[in-house]
């Protein structure tokens, strides 16, 4: 089973890298199009848009609309529940009356289990004990297959950038490490939010964060003809060796390396005029 991973899209409309956030996204969609093998799914990892607006959703919902995969998404700390829910209402997988949006997709060999880590207000995870509850009768749902749980914020100390703890209490990311464990059959956790590509781990449980889809809010250090290259993560799983994960660079096209050049270009033609 083949699982793409994309994240952190943050799709806006009115800012200065607007057009760019947009590019990001569709040329990542069409990366993971031409991928072979193809993958079985693809999940995104929340903070599909930065306001929540539904124009911004529309727009998001277009690009999607390009994936060959069937597409699942999840809220991040800059979506907005409502708006998210009624954009993806015609796939059928979010409730229409839930508060929280945790849902199991069951029909992969592996299980994978959405979790809802927004709190409304703050850009820091939130998991509260309804959603610990749901989660855990979820896991208890089904108990032959191993299951792969997606989070917006990661369940563990992050140990790259400048913060390490992303939930609003020590507690509220206890509960989510707790219920993840309380069954043995989770297999993988995968996250976003960072911004970063990184690792860590939940008890035995290997975790992993991606970097955003969005090349202007992507942290740490690209050489410089990576910077117009988003970044997404695939991954494998094996019945024997469990799952491998592996950072995929986007394709250079044409239109990304004029861009590139045409940048190159205005640093070396500025550097020429303030030396
Ligand atoms: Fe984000």
């Amino acid at each position: 089973m083949i699982i793409a991973q994309i994240s952190d899209t943050h799709i806006v409309l009115d800012t200065p890298d607007a057009d760019r956030r947009i590019d990001d996204f569709e040329r990542t969609i069409a990366d993971i199009n031409a991928l072979d093998p193809a993958p079985d799914v693809i999940v995104h990892t929340g903070d599909v848009v930065h306001n929540g607006r539904m124009d911004e959703y529309a727009q998001a919902v277009a690009i999607l609309g390009q994936a060959r995969a069937p597409v699942f998404v999840i809220p991040g700390n800059k979506d907005d529940r409502t708006n998210l829910r009624a954009a993806f209402a015609a796939d059928g997988y979010l409730a229409p009356d839930s508060e929280f949006i945790q849902y199991a997709v069951e029909h992969f060999p592996v299980r994978l289990i959405a979790v809802d880590t927004l709190n409304p207000g703050s850009n820091k995870g939130g998991f509260c004990a309804e959603r610990a509850r749901r989660l855990t009768d979820m896991i208890h749902g089904e108990t032959t297959k191993p299951i792969a749980v997606f989070a917006h914020h990661p369940p563990f100390e992050v140990m790259v950038g400048p913060e390490r703890h992303h939930f609003e209490t020590p507690e509220m990311m206890s509960r989510l490490r707790e219920a993840l464990q309380c069954s043995g059959r989770v297999v993988a956790v995968i996250s976003g939010h960072v911004h970063r590509g990184t690792s860590g781990g939940v008890g035995n449980i290997p975790a992993t964060v991606m970097p955003s889809v969005a090349t202007t809010l992507r942290k740490g250090e690209y050489p410089a003809q990576m910077k117009m290259r988003p970044v997404y993560h695939i991954h494998r799983f094996d019945p024997i060796w469990g799952f491998s994960s592996e950072s995929r660079i986007v394709a250079r096209t044409s239109s990304t390396a004029s861009l590139s050049e045409t940048r190159q270009h205005q640093e070396r033609h500025s550097s020429a005029l303030s030396t």
